[in-house]
């Protein structure tokens, strides 16, 4: 099926870090652009029609994707990762429903290695994705900066934070994934697309020291070295794809415009 100019683009998860920039880059395509939210009040906005709905409980969707060309789904439950397989059982139907062309997908580099109970879930999003019959692409993201900012933040009131030892990151921007994102959704289902990753691999002891640094602190970073398969997989890199470092904006960037 080839892709229609003239139907909208719904982007789910609109409000969250990745939505907003997906919003502001579909935008940009003069389509027309259509947003989801659990929000009864969405916010105000001339240039999107805002719909309100739920993908775990499955309500309010069918408004929202009937007529869309292609989705592109960025809504997600980290808390409560196991709402998140059947918000995406929900997601693919209403899709199968609504006859979508495409379905555009986010995940994480790693959640095929690293054993964590959210990554795991991301993973099964993407077999049922693959098996759905509908066209889709998944593109698999490093980790946003606004993430490890958060993580940071409660652990650095501490009087030495601590930080996994040996353990490579590469922070990606996340309008950079949002503009990547929205060049798919307009293209060809593709399936599995090449990983965005962030323009340098550090070591997140490194990472942590620069943000004290950004935050004016002293306080020093304290090497831990995790135990376990997960440890051991991320000290191998797991959550890197150096193959991939497309992304332009770095840790440094992001703290000068944060901090
Ligand atoms: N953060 C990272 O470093 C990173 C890296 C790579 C990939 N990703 C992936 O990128 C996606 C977005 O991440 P993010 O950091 O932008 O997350 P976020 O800021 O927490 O945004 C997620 C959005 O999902 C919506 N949502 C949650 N549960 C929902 C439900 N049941 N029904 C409808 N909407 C729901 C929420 O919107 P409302 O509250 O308005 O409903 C929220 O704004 C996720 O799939 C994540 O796995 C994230």
């Amino acid at each position: 099926m080839t892709d229609r100019p003239d139907l909208p683009l719904l982007v789910t998860g609109a409000t969250g870090v990745l939505g907003r920039e997906v919003l502001r880059h579909a935008r940009a395509t003069g389509r027309p652009v259509r947003a989801l939210t659990r929000r009864t009040a969405p916010p105000a906005d001339a240039d999107t029609h805002w719909y309100t709905g739920d993908f775990t409980a499955g309500t309010g969707l069918d408004p929202a994707f009937t007529g869309a060309d292609a989705v592109i789904h960025c809504a997600s439950d980290p808390r409560h990762p196991k709402n998140d397989l059947p918000a995406f059982r929900h997601l693919l139907e209403a899709a199968r429903r609504a006859g979508v062309r495409h379905v555009v997908n986010i995940s994480i580099v790693g959640v095929d290695r690293i054993p964590l109970a959210y990554y795991r879930i991301k993973r099964q999003g993407e077999e049922l994705l693959a098996a759905s019959g509908l066209g889709w692409t998944n593109l698999r993201a490093t980790q946003f900066p606004q993430l490890l900012d958060g993580m940071l933040r409660p652990l650095g009131r501490l009087p030495v934070l601590p930080m996994p030892s040996r353990t490579p990151v590469q922070p990606v921007d996340p309008a950079e994934v949002a503009a990547r994102l929205v060049a798919l959704a307009l293209g060809d289902p593709v399936g599995h697309a090449p990983d965005l990753a962030g323009p340098e691999t550090r070591p997140a002891t490194d990472l942590a020291a620069a943000w004290l640094r950004a935050r004016g602190s002293r306080r020093p970073v304290l090497p831990v070295h995790l135990p376990g398969r997960a440890g051991r997989l991320l000290r191998e890199g797991a959550l890197t794809s150096p193959g991939h470092a497309d992304g332009t904006r770095t840790w440094d960037d992001y703290l000068a415009a944060r901090h």
